[in-house]
């Protein structure tokens, strides 16, 4: 017989009494679980800041193969890596799931069924052993990275820069909860330009990275000859009489870089021509996000204690630069920017162990099994489909 089971409600009313604070006032230890694209990710983490395992299995090899993230592939991949990864997690943070507090899971956005992998093995050891299950958005997550790992904290509200292979988002984080989304990309996520472009240069794939981090290295090289004396520029996107525009856009900057790339290259692609590109390339999507960010922070108005900048592409030590630079030229007063370590700027099962913690400790005691997997969900609608009974009143 098939029970619809909502277990956690009818325990929270139960037990209010009794646990109104323990979440506030006991250290929680949280399992997270995230493979909504091609990481499948294993942490867990303490209420008071503590990463005791975070084990990420990645797939470069395989996208290697289909040039991108093949759903079918990653999914297949995760299915193999995902067990590993929790068992690795658990021994290396030396917990059993009797000693967790919860099992905390990627719900979406993502890929569907990547995010069949950790939800229905976060569903299955929630199921079994009895804990709280949590099903965090992995945006929220990635927003919320810089409250567990910087010393000092931002304060509410701030801005985040979400920038990675499917996003490119300036969102306004109101609270833990509460999230608008003042910009969005209007065609390529940024991430996606970058790999993009760094398949169009021929860049030679990374056995230990994605393919960002490889363009962001050669652009890093000094510029060979005869581009040392004359760098190559290419336009910033949405300038001219799109210049005041609120939005981000990346597509026509690769179709120009593909030109680009094309003329200088004749035949035969050289490393010079590989350096001299990726770096126009790099330079004119760092600077239009820095320069649309700016734009939005003066004329919105919004009083923002800070700037977190996260995602993938967030690790891009160039647009760290450009981005504390800018932040530090604001006229009414510098912002501090907050980067996470890259390895917690990447996809990573400890922002979603940490984002379940914060919930935990805002009120929620669990949500049911049959929530569904949302691969596309706006931040803005973050938990609309959580019954008011999962929560302590
Ligand atoms: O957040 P993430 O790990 O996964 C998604 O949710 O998409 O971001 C992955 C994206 C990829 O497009 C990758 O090439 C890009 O982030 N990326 C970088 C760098 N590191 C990762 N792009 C530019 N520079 C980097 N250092
Ligand atoms: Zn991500």
């Amino acid at each position: 017989m098939f029970v619809r089971s909502i277990p956690w409600a009818a325990q929270a009313r139960r037990s209010r009494a009794i646990h109104s604070t323990a979440h506030a006032q006991r250290v929680l230890r949280v399992l997270g679980l995230e493979s909504s694209a091609d990481d499948a990710c294993a942490a867990v983490v303490t209420s008071n800041r503590k990463i005791l395992s975070s084990v990420v299995c990645k797939q470069h090899d395989i996208n290697r193969q289909y040039g991108g993230i093949h759903p079918i592939a990653a999914h297949e991949a995760h299915l193999r890596d995902m067990p590993r990864a929790i068992s690795q997690a658990l021994s290396e943070a030396n917990v059993r799931v009797d000693d967790l507090d919860a099992i905390a899971y990627t719900r979406g956005p993502g890929m569907f069924g990547c995010l069949t992998v950790c939800t229905t093995s976060a569903r299955a050891l929630a199921a079994s052993s009895g804990k709280p299950l949590v099903g965090v958005h992995h945006m929220q997550a990635h927003a919320l990275t810089a409250l567990l790992t910087e010393e000092k904290a931002p304060g509410f509200p701030f801005f985040t820069l979400l920038v990675s292979g499917g996003h490119t988002q300036l969102v306004l984080a109101e609270s833990m909860s509460k999230y608008r989304i003042v910009m969005t990309t209007v065609d390529n996520a940024v991430g996606d330009a970058f790999d993009k472009v760094a398949r169009l240069l021929c860049l030679p794939p990374s056995s230990t990275s994605g393919l960002g981090p490889v363009l962001e290295e050669y652009a890093a090289r000094p510029p060979l000859p005869p581009y040392d004396d004359a760098p190559l520029r290419l336009p910033l996107p949405l300038e001219g009489r799109n210049k005041d525009t609120l939005a981000f856009s990346f597509s026509g900057l690769l179709s120009a870089t593909e030109r680009l790339a094309k003329k200088e290259a004749g035949v035969e692609m050289s490393e010079a021509v590989q350096r001299a590109v990726a770096r126009a390339f790099q330079t004119a999507a760092v600077t239009h996000l820095a320069d649309k960010v700016r734009l939005a922070i003066d004329t919105l108005g919004f009083p923002v204690k800070g700037l977190v900048v996260s995602g993938g592409v967030g690790s891009n030590k160039y647009l760290r630069e450009q981005m504390k630079a800018m932040c530090d030229g604001i006229p009414s007063g510098p912002i501090p920017a907050y980067y996470p370590p890259i390895a917690l700027c990447t996809d990573n099962a400890a922002m979603i162990a940490w984002t379940a913690i914060l919930r935990l400790q805002d009120g929620l005691v669990g949500e049911p099994f049959d929530l569904p997997i949302r691969k596309k969900w706006s931040l803005e609608d973050l938990y609309d489909d959580v019954p008011a009974s999962c929560y302590r009143s």
